[in-house]
């Protein structure tokens, strides 16, 4: 039994020392203390010698599975060093490595140049009022003057939503003036708002998409007159574009105001003297006002002999493409970010 044990120990150790993971640990565990492991076996076969060199034996082979038990456990704890060594190298930091920088986000030029015009009306006294993109047919014409198949729809080409045939009769805003008409309906004057937004024509060239952002201004109250319209752009437009910039307002047509006007700005880009930009006239059309129209205000239940008041018109990506200097208005649709970033 003696020569036994002690040619199993040797075997044992031989093969511990080729262990190199938890996986060959684990089988040469049960391949010598396993249910049918090599020492298990011989502890089974004690039964079988004579009983007075029984003892002897179970103490020795005991004594071999109690040293195996150790043998495995203190290898296995090198093992577990070893693995953990193994995982610190392949993570190990290298601090001489050049750094990620992180890249920051920023705002849409379109939006930071609405915040920027919504926070000149606000310090004006202007408060900010919305309303839906999807509009009806009433509040985006009738009410401001422009009924049924008038020629004045055609300056602005509608896309008109499916479900016309219910009487619903709805269509994506073509500008923000019905916000004023909205405003009108819920309220008395004094009023004094602008209303900033999406709004949708059918259009698509190099100044003109289909998606752009107006922002409307509405002023109401007793004894208004064409000069607050014109001192309010101008404060408006001075702001935005410096003090100097000249603003001429010119005689135009919008059923919803009369008088009308077109506002122009002096040449951003040749300072008057005239160049593409301006189509050498030295003035850009920048937006469209005019003293509100009796009959709008009729409509909206004002009595026009007792109130007046002026509304405005702006395109923002024309504001934006002018501060900026950008010719082409799709670009800032088209989300490159290496144009954006830019800004
Ligand atoms: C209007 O939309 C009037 N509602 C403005 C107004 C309000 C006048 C209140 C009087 C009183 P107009 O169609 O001209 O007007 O559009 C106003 C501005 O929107 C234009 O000056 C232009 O800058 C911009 N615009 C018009 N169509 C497009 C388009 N397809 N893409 C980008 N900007 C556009």
């Amino acid at each position: 039994m003696e020569e036994t044990v002690r040619h199993i120990r040797n075997r044992a150790q031989d093969e511990l020392a080729l262990v190199a993971d938890m996986r060959s640990l684990q089988e040469l565990r049960v391949k010598y203390l396993g249910k049918k492991g090599e020492l298990t076996g011989l502890l089974k076969s004690l039964g079988n010698i004579p009983p007075e060199e029984r003892r002897e034996a179970g103490l020795l082979v005991n004594d071999a599975k109690a040293w195996f038990e150790e043998q495995l456990a203190s290898a296995e704890e090198s093992l577990k060093f070893a693995e953990k060594d193994r995982l610190a190298a392949a993570r190990r930091i290298d601090v001489t490595l050049p750094g990620f920088s992180i890249t920051s986000g920023r705002r849409h030029p379109i939006n930071a140049v609405l915040d920027e015009i919504s926070a000149i009306f606000v310090s004006l006294g202007f408060s900010v009022e919305e309303g839906p993109e999807v509009e009806d047919d009433y509040h985006n014409f009738e009410a401001l003057n422009i009924p049924p198949e008038h020629p004045a729809r055609d300056m602005q080409d509608t896309f008109y939503v499916a479900g016309a045939e219910t009487g619903a009769n709805r269509l994506l805003r073509t500008h923000t003036s019905p916000v004023q008409v909205r405003v009108m309906e819920q309220r008395r004057p004094p009023i004094r708002i602008i209303a900033p937004g999406k709004v949708y024509r059918c259009d698509s060239d190099q100044t003109h998409t289909p998606m752009f952002h107006q922002v409307e201004g509405l002023l109401v109250d007793k004894n208004i007159s064409m000069a607050d319209l014109k001192g309010i752009l101008e404060a408006f437009l001075h702001t935005i574009f410096g003090p100097n910039t000249p603003v001429r307002l010119r005689p135009s047509f919008f059923p919803f105001t009369e008088p009308s006007a077109e506002v122009d700005i002096g040449c951003v880009i040749c300072g008057g003297a005239g160049c593409g930009v301006c189509k050498r006239t030295g003035w850009l059309e920048i937006l469209g006002a005019g003293m509100v129209n009796p009959r709008v205000f009729e409509m909206a239940g004002y009595d026009p002999e007792v109130y007046t008041g002026f509304a405005f018109g702006l395109g923002v990506e024309r504001i934006a493409m002018l501060k900026y200097g950008i010719d082409d208005l799709r670009l800032f649709f088209e989300n490159d970010i290496r144009f954006l970033g830019q800004f």
